[in-house]
């Protein structure tokens, strides 16, 4: 595994995170390592942009074009055009807002389109969507139906592109076409594939996208989300969210609201210009990476835990919940176990960071960027450890903590 860590093109950057020694850090599709970068970079919009530009850092520094800076990067991890993506808000509003717009963009269909067991704010914004919008319902079909439950009732189909408990990757490209052949809109969450796996949104004609800036972005905790609009569609649709920074001019402070141009629109209020920092030093460190070598490591880094769990952990009740074809998985891996909680609980302890999803799953994130083939194979070492000594029924891996 050595040999591969130092063959690995992408090594270079783990040096570039300030990650704590004897850690092995499998977490990072929910929470992202800190670069080290970041702090500096923060402490200079601190310090310097903040202290002493103080409000002529709009300006100057330009922090009014954050959002819009910090989107064109990650359109160019994304396969989106630079003027397509914007940074704001989380992305439970930016799932608020598009698809709010989407609906409304597709007068006389009365259907969003789901499945069950898509991330939790996802339903939950598109029942309050549902809620808001006379004669709107929410339909949700298992994933092995949904492309043949799009039909000429369906407004948007909005769907999760990586699974964020099993991994399981839709067909992005299929499945806008299909939305498409049937005169819907497609909404794709990102948050698990964006610098997780290959993106072109432009190849697959997505119209609308919105991901997370604090997973595979590093953007740090709460980190600001980002939003795609595809150009062809940002003349049509409306926000509903109707800020001053989407208007055309807010500095004019008119009374009336007139959209801003593009992407901007979906601007609401001012934007958070520490985490925009935070996340730009994150997305900048990513963009310095071969996206091809990238992707390439994800796949090795998922198949190499997948094999070395099966041929070292077996026996001891755990079941893969993610796909074995590559293609048709991001860049995590998930276990069933009936212990789940507490085994999660136990490798944390011996310095494994994984996350626990209930009811039964134990979720390994590969960051192609921080994580190595021996941190692969140490954190299955310590899995097998743990099974094989039952360590993880101690009492004290039995308590739940608020996040698990
Ligand atoms: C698929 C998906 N969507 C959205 C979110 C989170 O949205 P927010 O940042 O608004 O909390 C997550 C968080 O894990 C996620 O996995």
């Amino acid at each position: 595994m050595h040999r591969r860590d130092a063959a690995d093109p992408l090594r270079p950057f783990r040096a570039r995170f300030a990650l704590p020694d004897g850690i092995r850090y499998f977490d990072g599709n929910s929470l992202g390592a800190l670069p080290v970068d970041t702090a500096a970079g923060i402490a200079r919009t601190v310090t310097e942009e903040w202290g002493q530009g103080l409000v002529r850092s709009w300006n100057d520094a330009d922090w009014i074009g954050a959002p819009q800076r910090v989107g064109a990067k990650i359109a160019r991890l994304i396969g989106a055009q630079t003027h397509e993506v914007l940074v704001a808000d989380s992305t439970s509003a930016n799932l608020y807002k598009l698809l709010v717009a989407a609906v409304r963009a597709r007068p006389g269909r009365r259907v969003i389109l789901t499945e069950p067991g898509n991330f939790p704010t996802d339903l939950y914004i598109a029942q309050g969507v549902a809620d808001l919008l006379p004669g709107i319902e929410v339909r949700s079909v298992p994933r092995e139906r949904i492309a043949d439950a799009i039909d000429a009732t369906t407004a948007v189909l909005m769907l999760t592109h990586v699974h964020y408990k099993s991994g399981a990757r839709f067909d992005m490209a299929a499945l806008t076409r299909r939305a498409h052949d049937h005169g819907a809109l497609a909404l794709w969450d990102l948050s698990h594939s964006t610098g997780a796996v290959a993106l072109d949104l432009r190849a697959d004609q997505v119209d609308l996208a919105v991901g997370c800036g604090y997973k595979y972005l590093n953007g740090g905790p709460g980190a600001p989300a980002f939003l795609y609009v595809a150009e062809h569609l940002q003349a049509t649709l409306s926000s509903p969210l109707t800020g001053w920074m989407g208007h055309a001019a807010g500095f004019r402070f008119e009374d009336d609201y007139a959209p801003a141009p593009g992407v901007s629109r979906f601007l609401c209020g001012t934007p958070p210009i520490l985490g925009l920092s935070a996340l730009e030093t994150g997305v900048d460190l990513m963009l310095e990476a071969d996206r091809a070598a990238l992707f390439a490591k994800s796949e090795a880094l998922t198949t190499l835990f997948i094999a070395l769990v099966e041929q070292r952990c077996a026996g001891h009740g755990l079941a893969l919940a993610t796909p074995r074809d590559p293609a048709a998985r991001g860049s995590h891996v998930s276990l069933r176990h009936a212990e789940a909680h507490a085994i999660m609980q136990a490798l944390i302890a011996r310095g494994v960071i994984g996350d626990f999803r209930a009811p039964d799953i134990l979720r390994f994130g590969f960051t192609p960027l921080y994580v190595g083939y021996a941190d692969v194979w140490h954190g299955v070492d310590i899995l097998r450890d743990v099974l094989q000594t039952g360590e993880w029924r101690q009492a004290r891996f039995q308590q739940r903590a608020a996040v698990t």
